[in-house]
């Protein structure tokens, strides 16, 4: 029997190897205090003929310097190397890989939904491919969700309003359990039956073929892109002087600010939600707010299309 779940993922051991470090130092700080405790208990409990220096206030003096630096010194460079090592996990876990397989999942009351890149869509169950760096781009339709797959040591906030981003590489294939690891209502323990599928790539490609479409996502949201009216500023035959964006995608793209940011799933989002926040550098800020217009399944899919003309320099019609 063992106590932690496998370790499916490339970082779950790096995790695992901390936290056992972790638990291994306390545990052995707690067992020395308390062997102190007791031994010191029975030595000088009353009347007995332990030694007692006779001058115990110059005594307890000296001892105390030495005393004092031991026990703030020795717990500081323990706590340093667990800062030091938590970073260097944390910092792995949260840059994700250039060429990480990209996912898009909305959380909703209660359930998972999960887009791939070609638009295949999957409700509570996720096929992942084994080997490959995984990254997922995630909202909440409604309130504070948490998607935790506890093999992959992986867990990260869905949260409404904004996106989240989590990545792994599975490194087994097999079944595993997806848990909502954040209360979110009467039926929150429904979410706890999701299921993330790990299988070979080559199994998973054949999958994914079996699932049609290779670009559906995009080609929804070109035609989201005239349903929306987006055409009718960003098109080709616009009046109105809008960014182009064919060839946006991944690009840094310099705001009236002065600053600079990339036009990743984020900023794109922004744009279409709150066109105000980050207006491009020489435009001007006329486009309207999409808020509560736009659901965000189909906004995904917007981005999909935008990032379709990732590498295009005709401007889409
Ligand atoms: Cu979703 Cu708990």
């Amino acid at each position: 029997m063992s106590v932690l779940p496998p370790a499916a993922s490339t970082l779950a051991p790096r995790f695992d190897a901390l936290f056992v470090a972790v638990t291994a130092v306390t545990t052995l700080a707690g067992l020395a205090v308390l062997v102190a405790l007791v031994y010191f208990g029975v030595r000088y409990r009353a009347g007995s003929p332990a030694y007692r220096h006779e001058d115990m206030a110059q005594a307890q003096r000296r001892a105390r310097i030495r005393v004092e630096v031991a026990w703030t010194v020795v717990p500081l460079l323990l706590f340093l190397v667990a800062f030091a090592w938590a970073t260097w996990v944390y910092v792995q876990r949260d840059a994700a890989p250039a060429n990480a397989v990209p996912l898009y999942v909305v959380a909703k009351q209660w359930m998972w939904t999960f887009q791939h890149e070609g638009g295949q869509r999957e409700i509570d169950v996720l096929h992942v491919p084994r080997g490959e760096a995984v990254k997922l781009t995630m909202t909440s339709q409604d309130v504070i969700h948490s998607f935790f797959v506890p093999a992959f040591r992986a867990k990260q906030d869905v949260l409404p309003g904004r996106y989240t981003q989590l990545w792994f590489t599975p490194t087994q294939a097999g079944h595993f359990h997806l848990f909502c690891a954040e209360y979110c209502g009467t039926e929150h323990a429904r979410m706890g039956a999701g299921e993330l599928i790990v299988m070979e790539p080559l199994e998973y490609q054949r999958w994914l073929d079996g699932q049609g479409s290779g670009n559906a996502a995009a080609a929804h949201g070109g035609e989201l892109f005239r349903e929306y009216g987006c055409s009718g500023c960003h098109g080709a035959n616009a009046a109105v002087h809008a960014p182009d964006l064919a060839g946006l995608y991944g690009r840094p793209v310099p705001l009236s600010d002065g600053s600079t940011v990339t036009a990743d799933e984020r900023y794109l989002r922004d744009s279409i939600l709150l066109p105000r926040k980050e207006v491009a550098a020489g435009y001007a800020p006329i486009m309207p707010s999409f808020t509560g217009q736009i659901s965000e399944q189909d906004i995904f899919d917007l981005i999909a299309y935008i990032r379709s003309l990732a590498e295009t320099t005709q401007r889409p019609r």
